[in-house]
């Protein structure tokens, strides 16, 4: 044992001296095993000095060619307590002999200088990864930021609430369970409970495209997100395809659209009614707008709105062809005629239609004119909404299972944590199979939107 070591001993030993005068600890300081002990513990403390030189330089090693730290490179964690620190750290520092200050001082030193790098490497790990966990979003997605569109909602009992709001600076959202200012979101991740003035918990989240079509202004009945993805499927949409739809009326079936061709592809959008021409290039500005803030990159402008009849659109179609056509209007079989000439062979027109009567009344007209169009599919898209949720009493109390072998386990387990004192949190709720669930459909369904007919154009 050299001097160091012995005096680092001698040091353990009144420190331990010093502990079980404090009745901290009981031990026999002069035993042989405490001496081997102390001993042990003090090389191991050097050894880890030593080894945690070798790895900061293992660190270095993983660096590439280019003198970037490889990300994959191993992730340093807080190297535990020896005996020897995690002794004198319970000791008041007067108690301590200067040999063992001395060493204490010795490997603050360390750790700071340790500490400075380790935060260093953290900061470049965040840098490095920021598509992957330290960020609290989406990959690809910031922190919330005003101009997003973002949604509020709250789920109470059977009923859900749900607003579409712009995140603006000194702005407040207002509802009946109290306010939140726009600036206790803004800078926040999305999907999170914040509380109002009056303590009630909102779910705040982005809005995605199915929320903003769904809430946004509207002028006329728009397609529907069930059925939009239905057409879209029919239509067999693919980046870089020419759409041509027709109305545009509210610009939910736009949007859609827009997203599926990208920013290669584009689409024609058709509307007669001068509100709701206007009314459909808002929708779309504002949605753009907000995709721009939350990902730092332009939604592509690809939708070229125009303000015409269909049925008369010769000029405004000459030279053009189209990969697919979606209508949503009334009396499609008068404009299929101005349009089909314009379908490439074997692309898709599908159809939006709210009676079955339109239905066989375009299938007539298209009959009636000879026009080379396939009906191949006739669909409605039905969605059912289920509710299934734990049952609670009407004080909100969970119900519990009555006479099952897991209720009888689960009611002796309750008994034993709560005499273990955390049987408050048990009570309030239960664990895994403990109690009954509801489930059935939902009592408010969507009702009938439309009929959907897939028609392709035949050489
Ligand atoms: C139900 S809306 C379309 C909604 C749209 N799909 C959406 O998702 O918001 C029908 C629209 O077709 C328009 N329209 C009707 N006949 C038309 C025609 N011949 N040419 C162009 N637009 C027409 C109407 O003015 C109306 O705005």
């Amino acid at each position: 044992m050299n001097k160091n070591l012995r005096l680092l001993v001698m040091a353990v030993r009144l420190s331990f001296r010093l502990l079980s005068q404090h009745r901290l600890v009981t031990v026999d300081i002069n035993s042989e095993t405490f001496c081997r002990h102390a001993v042990a513990a003090v090389t191991l403390y050097r050894d880890r000095i030593e080894t945690r030189a070798f790895s900061s330089a293992s660190v270095k090693c993983k660096e590439n060619g280019w003198g970037e730290a490889d990300p994959t490179g191993p992730i340093r964690r807080r190297r535990s307590l020896s005996p020897v620190e995690r002794i004198s750290s319970l000791m008041p520092p007067h108690a301590l002999s200067p040999e063992v200050q001395q060493l204490i001082e010795h490997r603050e030193s360390y750790q700071d200088e340790e500490s400075s790098t380790e935060e260093e490497s953290r900061r470049k790990e965040m840098t490095l990864s920021e598509e992957g966990p330290p960020c609290p979003t989406l990959p690809g997605e910031k922190l919330l930021t005003y101009g997003e569109l973002l949604i509020a909602e709250r789920q109470k009992k059977r009923a859900q609430f749900k607003k579409l709001f712009r995140l603006q600076a000194g702005a407040s959202l207002q509802s009946s369970w109290g306010t939140i200012p726009h600036e206790n979101i803004a800078g926040q991740p999305s999907a999170q409970f914040v509380k109002t003035s009056l303590g009630v918990p909102i779910f705040i989240k982005r809005a995605s495209l199915e929320d903003y079509v769904l809430h946004m202004k509207r002028g006329p009945a728009i397609t529907y997100p069930k059925d939009a993805s239905i057409m879209l499927m029919m239509m067999d949409i693919n980046e870089g395809d020419c759409v041509l739809e027709s109305g545009s009326g509210s610009g939910a079936m736009s949007l859609f659209l827009s997203r599926s061709v990208g920013s290669r592809g584009s689409v024609l959008s058709v509307e007669v009614r001068e509100d709701h021409y206007r009314r459909a290039v808002q929708n779309f500005k504002h949605w753009r707008g907000s995709w721009g803030q939350r990902r730092g990159e332009e939604w592509p402008d690809n939708v070229c709105f125009h303000q015409a009849d269909l049925s008369t659109a010769s000029t405004l179609l000459s030279g053009r062809g189209f990969h697919a056509v979606a209508l949503d209007l009334v009396n499609p079989q008068k404009v299929l005629t101005m349009v089909v000439p314009h379908m490439h062979p074997g692309a898709v027109c599908a159809v939006y239609l709210a009676n079955i009567t339109q239905v066989v009344d375009m299938l007539d007209g298209i009959r009636c004119l000879a026009l080379p169009l396939q009906c191949e599919r006739i669909v409605e898209v039905p969605t059912r909404v289920w509710l299934v949720t734990p049952a609670r009493q009407k004080d909100g109390q969970y119900l519990s299972r009555v006479g099952s072998v897991l209720e009888q386990e689960a009611s002796q387990e309750d008994k034993l944590s709560t005499d273990e004192s955390d049987g408050e949190q048990q009570l309030q709720s239960p664990g895994f199979g403990r109690i009954p669930y509801i489930a059935r459909p939902h009592p408010e369904q969507m009702s009938h939107t439309a009929f959907l007919v897939k028609l392709r154009k035949y050489v």
